[in-house]
């Protein structure tokens, strides 16, 4: 194992800036593709087609701990979360075959592209209410992050699982919580709040499940609660940990993709007029941004069993880090892969959804509310620029990479 070790400094490899961990990225893909980092306690894969063998593999190397905490919880969280009676792990991310198997075929058979897909006008109504908000702000200019894509997705996963959007607030709260608590480094102290968080998340989950069960109604918890009916095996805890991963997975991700969208866009401003002109661009442009900046730059796994990464042995019991966001841009796959072209013909074989049983479930409506935002946003504001004089930082995370905000003006 030690010479996967880098004596020189990890090729400047930092595992939670997510500022611009590109360069060190290519450094790591030509250096040393698979890397030992014992200041994460990870293998560290960069080139794509070990990435994506890696989550093919899912037979050595197991989704298992996708969600669990990057630095284990201290006991102050931890007896927070055990008196409050939190007993979630994960929906779908971290479960495996055949457990896994059985439940994702039971949530596909409710989370239908029919069901998100009428969802479309809605969509494109809190769009236009979102940006006409920003822009009563005028000269001030606004926040493309905070003004309209930090709310849209939430609204529409919560239509989805029919929770007023009231709730919207809170639920972005437990989010922030989950993601922090999961994938940042907190002390035994900041992780307290937090955990208090993840209590009131898993219980209002569980919640749902009874509410969909004393009072059905057209939504997806209720399309849950009829298949149990029907006999599909899946029990009450099952379908809450279901919500537990929609309620994060559903929106968070989501936020990031249209905010990522316009701020790289509008970086190159050629791009963002072409779609201006010509709106058929925007798929493609979308799976170009998945590429060119994933909202997810690295997903883990861990081997159960002795396996190889490239040419490396990896032993049983490893933690992998799959660096999706090097994946994208390595250059045996993807010409030019700093170069930011909507017109790129193979952006889509991106690995930012993942790749094999656990490819995002979401993926679909992802890319529908991203294209209907950005559909909007060019042609209702075709002078839209970033502020140039602030810059966009994002904030510290070993897997998501969210921008702190997109400052933008119009006039
Ligand atoms: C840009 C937006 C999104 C990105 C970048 C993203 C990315 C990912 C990634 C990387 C995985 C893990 C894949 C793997 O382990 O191979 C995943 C899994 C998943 N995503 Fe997404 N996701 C997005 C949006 C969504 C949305 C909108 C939903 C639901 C409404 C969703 C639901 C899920 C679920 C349930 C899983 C677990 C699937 C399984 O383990 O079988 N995602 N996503």
């Amino acid at each position: 194992m030690s010479e996967a070790v880098c004596p020189a400094g990890y090729h400047g490899y930092e595992p939670f800036d997510m500022n611009n961990p590109f360069p060190a990225y290519q450094e790591m893909r030509k250096e040393q593709p698979v890397m030992f980092d014992d200041r994460i306690n990870h293998f560290v894969v960069t080139r794509y087609d070990d990435v994506k063998a890696t989550f093919d593999n899912w037979e050595t190397f197991s989704s298992e701990n996708a969600q669990a905490p990057v630095r284990p919880l201290g006991e102050p969280a931890r007896k927070v979360m055990t008196d409050g009676g939190f007993t979630a792990y994960s929906g779908l991310s971290a479960r495996i075959p055949p457990e896994h198997t059985r439940i994702r075929a039971i949530a596909s058979k409710a989370f239908t592209p029919r069901r998100y897909r009428v969802m479309e006008p809605l969509i494109r109504d809190n769009v236009n209410i979102l940006i006409n908000k920003m822009l009563e702000k005028g000269d001030a200019g606004g926040d493309l992050l905070a003004d309209v894509a930090y709310e849209l997705p939430a609204i529409t996963i919560l239509t989805l699982l029919g929770v007023p959007v009231s709730k919207i607030p809170e639920v972005k709260d437990w989010a922030t919580s989950r993601a922090v608590i999961t994938w940042a480094e907190l002390t035994d102290e900041e992780q307290i709040p937090h955990a208090h968080n993840m209590v009131k998340y898993w219980n209002y989950c569980q919640e749902l499940v009874a509410i969909a069960k004393s009072t059905p109604s057209d939504n997806l918890v209720t399309d849950l609660v009829d298949l149990q009916s029907a006999g599909d095996e899946i029990s009450d805890h099952e379908i809450a940990s279901i919500l537990y991963s929609l309620l994060f997975a559903g929106h968070e991700t989501t936020t990031t993709l249209i905010s990522n969208s316009i701020r790289v866009l509008l970086e190159h401003r050629v791009a963002y007029e072409a779609l201006v002109e010509d709106a058929s661009k925007i798929p493609a442009a979308i799976d170009e941004v998945l590429r060119y900046s994933p909202s997810i730059v690295a997903w883990r796994r861990k081997a159960v069993k002795d396996g190889h990464i490239g040419e490396m042995p990896i032993p049983a019991g490893s933690n992998v880090l799959l660096v999706m966001g090097s994946a994208n841009r390595d250059e045996s796959v993807f010409d030019q892969p700093d170069a930011f072209d909507i017109g790129r013909e193979n952006a889509r074989n991106h690995l930012a959804f993942g790749y094999g049983i656990h490819y995002c479930l979401g993926n679909l409506l992802a890319k529908l509310q991203a294209r209907v935002a950005i559909e909007e946003i060019t042609k209702n504001v075709p002078t839209l620029r970033l502020k140039r004089e602030v810059a966009i930082t994002f904030g510290e995370n070993l897997s998501f990479r969210v921008p702190a905000s997109v400052p933008v003006e119009w006039n």
